[in-house]
């Protein structure tokens, strides 16, 4: 039996596939420091859990409608325009497994074979992937040189070409922690609507953010960019829920009902339990998100400045949980980041994300979602690895 075209193009997620190697070292007996994925090690807030043992002992935990249940969808709805000054009916709302399973149900509603669609490096991983598997180009537009991450707005709009139907935007970034000022969504809104694209705005780290960075949406910009944003959100991240497997789309109403039929056919209706415990922390913000986002700060800073220390150089990261310094000067004669992922690991049990699954090869990244004393753990390690190199 051959393999259609499309899933043999298609190999699996490089940063799932180091977290799982990590783990295998870890059972084999290592005191493995896993930065590679990049996951929140607190529980999942107390309502949550609360909600989802009620669920369960409820005897409700039966299909819900495709798109979600309508109460989450008019919370989201109520949240996600509250958050950003605009107005949203849960018509607008698909409630998803995830937030990469809004990302891939969003672009096989938008994406025909052959079109374009515009990443802007460094990017997640699996914008590629799934572009692609939806039947379309990536095509990848660098930032400014310098370092900073900082977005080229004349480059992207010199790589709009006639097959261009859109461009995915993360910000704050992952992996860069790039945080898109207001004159950077200002000027990303006006390319987009003159160029009549659509706009993906993944914003799942739009909580995360530090150092006096605000996070934008193009959404609030105006009636017009709101009507060609597809907005992504999630609970892996602000609530540590990665396990509980939810996200959301909210669009118009237009695409939220396509994606809606697309879910309808394709995965059926999200987790009951994950729904009940995701609008728990929607109604009103949990106790310990306030001190989580405290915590993920004070991690920044001990990694930013250790990396420092070590004289390694990347974008300052001002939101989300990455660290992506520039390590290129160490990989050695004819060799990449990847192999200098694979040597950190096996030499020191530190795992990592090679930067060329971002589209940023001289560049490493690091999860700083891992408690602080770890955190300082990995600063010695990379410290005694890097003498080595
Ligand atoms: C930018 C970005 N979008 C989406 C996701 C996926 O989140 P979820 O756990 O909801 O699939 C991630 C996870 O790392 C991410 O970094």
């Amino acid at each position: 039996m051959e393999l259609s075209q499309r899933a043999a193009g298609l190999s699996g997620s490089a940063t799932l596939r180091l977290a799982a190697a990590a783990k295998e070292m870890a059972a084999s007996g290592r005191d493995v420091i896993n930065m590679a994925v990049g996951e929140p090690d607190f529980h999942a807030p107390r309502v949550a859990r609360e909600a989802a043992h009620a669920a369960i002992d409820s005897g409700r935990v039966k299909y819900t409608p495709a798109a979600g249940l309508l109460s989450l969808r008019q919370t989201l709805a109520r949240v996600a325009g509250e958050a950003r000054g605009v107005s949203y009916s849960p018509q607008n709302v698909v409630v998803c497994h995830s937030a990469k399973h809004a990302l891939s149900h969003a672009l096989l509603a938008l994406v025909n074979p052959g079109d374009e669609v515009l990443l802007l490096p460094p990017v997640w991983g699996s914008y590629d992937a799934q572009v692609e598997f939806a039947g379309g180009t990536a095509t990848h537009v660098a930032p400014l040189p310098g370092g900073s991450c900082a977005p080229d707005l004349k480059g992207i709009e010199a790589a709009i070409g006639p097959k261009t139907g859109g461009i995915m935007l993360t910000t704050p970034c992952n992996p860069s922690g790039y945080v898109w000022s207001k004159e950077d969504i200002d000027g990303l809104c006006e390319i987009v609507l003159r160029h009549n694209l659509w706009l993906i705005s993944d914003e799942i780290y739009a909580r995360l953010v530090f150092d006096g960075a605000e996070h934008h949406s193009p959404a609030a910009h105006s009636e017009a960019m709101k009507e060609r944003t597809l907005l992504v959100e999630g609970a892996s991240k602000l609530y540590a829920m990665t396990g509980y497997r939810m996200g959301a789309l909210v669009a118009t109403e237009k695409v939220a009902k396509a994606v809606g039929n697309i879910q309808s056919q394709l995965s059926g209706c999200p987790n009951y339990i994950s729904q009940v415990a995701y609008e728990s922390c929607l109604e009103s913000e949990p106790e310990e998100v306030a001190p989580m986002i405290a915590e993920f700060d004070r991690r920044r800073l001990v990694i930013t400045e250790g990396l420092e220390r070590l004289g390694l150089k990347g974008p300052t990261p001002r939101g989300a949980f990455y660290a992506f310094p520039d390590m290129s000067r160490y990989f050695g004669e004819g060799r990449d980041a990847g192999d200098f992922c694979a040597d950190l690991l096996e030499a020191e049990a530190l795992a990592t994300v090679p930067g060329s699954v971002f589209g940023a090869p001289n560049h490493v990244r690091f999860s700083y979602a891992i408690a602080e004393p770890r955190v300082r753990e990995a600063l010695d390690r990379l410290e005694r690895f890097l003498k080595t190199r």
